[in-house]
């Protein structure tokens, strides 16, 4: 792939229908989890991004047996204890770029007895692991350092449940306290701000034993330890943290229409479809329908010219999260001032994304106020660009450069946008798809 890629004219009017690859949180969490069955789990359409391939990298060091086809990849897992890592000498997990895998893999390891050390990239050892490493303590756990990657972790052969509280709406920091517990004897009680459930929808489809009960805010979690599990197999439907940056790209195109087929529509992951209607955008969910609790749709998007400014609901932070870069992008180009708020989170990501979203808009000439936690963004339709932007040296972070990319062909102006690669995280396809829609 090519080291950078310059832009230097808006793409024209499009009228068409596209796929985008697998979604990421299902993904790595269908990895996870049929590490645990002994029985062989299969997927369909697994993303086959590198945090993905890192999270299958993981599970076999810890015994599991992974076969990856064209059309489907196979896991017979190690189980719920490590049997298999009692001749190997140091044990080394390396958790790439995922802040997922990393935070999520750690639940999984609270009854390994061996010390086990995770590592991660450049970005991911600049993340916070406190977050999970402090509520894995009071499961027993032994860190050497509980901060920041790398860490050597020792679990303990009968972890016990605790209660625990999730206030900052992480997914990533729930589902390592829920692997956690299933291992742990007796019943872990988590109150957990309202996050994307994709992990709980999996334990129900698997009858573990696991009560919910939805509150307004927060989610009420009860899960009893057990020791074995069944196997998970999954048709994994496509990703709309992918599909955003083409449903944005078709907002700001004139005279543009696109279905995206197959899309995980899970409630707990629509905000942006949510933010973006609010805002004026035209898009429709079609052929809703049901699969092993998630919910899945076609979406059709047209181009707006008449969006609006928004002081974005913040109980929508936690279910957009990773589409916010994009939506700032889309209120830049919208009547009026848009306010964005409770966002510190975004600076906790792959890069510090609020913090990049508001170097992007200088660089665009769009006016924004920056804060610690917020961002104030003075929108204007009529915004014309013809400048030279050159993007570099932001982690790598695969967010950014897509981002930056459907910035490139809806502002104009020309582009030089560095570290192509990036996409391979969460999206290999994402130019080719691009490419696709330009054809
Ligand atoms: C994810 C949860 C989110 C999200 C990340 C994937 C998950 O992180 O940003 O890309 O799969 O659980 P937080 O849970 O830390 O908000």
């Amino acid at each position: 792939m090519e080291k950078f890629i310059i832009i230097n004219r808006k793409i024209d009017s499009f009228n068409k229908k596209i796929n985008v690859e697998g979604d990421k949180s299902l993904s790595i969490r269908w990895v996870i989890i049929s590490s645990l069955s002994k029985k062989k789990s299969i997927a369909y359409n697994l993303l086959k991004s590198e945090d993905v391939l890192s999270a299958i990298k993981c599970i076999k060091t810890l015994g599991s047996k992974v076969k990856i086809f064209k059309n489907r990849c196979e896991i017979t897992g190690h189980g719920f204890d490590f049997q298999n890592l009692k001749n190997k000498k140091k044990i080394i997990l390396n958790a790439g770029n995922s802040g997922t895998l990393g935070r999520i893999i750690l639940g999984l390891l609270i009854n390994s007895k061996r010390k086990i050390k995770l590592i991660g990239d450049k970005s991911l050892s600049k993340r916070d692991f406190s977050r999970v490493t402090l509520p894995l303590k009071k499961f027993g756990a032994k860190f050497d350092n509980y901060k920041r990657l790398p860490i050597e972790m020792k679990g303990l052969e009968n972890p016990s449940k605790i209660n625990y509280l999730e206030n900052k709406g992480s997914a990533q920091c729930k589902t390592t306290i829920m692997l956690a517990a299933l291992k742990s004897k007796g019943t872990t009680k988590i109150k957990a701000k309202k996050s994307r459930d994709h992990t709980e929808l999996i334990f129900k489809h698997l009858n573990i034993p696991i009560k919910i009960k939805k509150g307004k805010n927060f989610d009420h979690i009860r899960l009893n330890g057990i020791n074995k599990i069944k196997p998970l197999n999954y048709r994994i439907p496509g990703d709309i943290s992918s599909c955003a940056f083409f449903i944005v790209l078709t907002l700001l195109t004139k005279n543009s229409e696109l279905l995206i087929k197959n899309i995980n529509i899970n409630p707990s992951r629509t905000g942006v479809i949510k933010i973006l209607k609010m805002m004026g955008a035209k898009i429709k969910f079609i052929n809703q329908r049901t699969y092993k609790g998630e919910k899945i749709s076609d979406i059709f998007v047209k181009s707006s010219n008449n969006l609006k400014g928004i002081n974005c609901p913040t109980n929508y932070n936690s279910s957009a999260i990773d589409e916010f870069l994009v939506i700032f992008l889309v209120a830049a180009k919208s009547r009026g001032i848009s306010y964005f708020k409770n966002l510190s989170e975004l600076n906790q990501k792959e890069s510090p994304r609020l913090i990049w979203a508001s170097k992007i808009l200088n660089l665009l000439g769009i006016k924004n106020i920056l804060t610690k936690s917020s961002i104030k963004i003075y929108g204007n339709p009529n915004h014309s660009f013809n400048k030279k932007i050159i993007i570099k040296n932001f982690l790598k972070d695969h967010r950014v450069f897509m981002m930056s990319v459907v910035a490139a062909l809806t502002f104009g102006g020309e582009w030089k946008i560095h570290d192509c690669n990036s996409i391979k995280t969460s999206f290999p396809k994402f130019l080719e798809t691009l490419k696709k829609i330009k054809a």
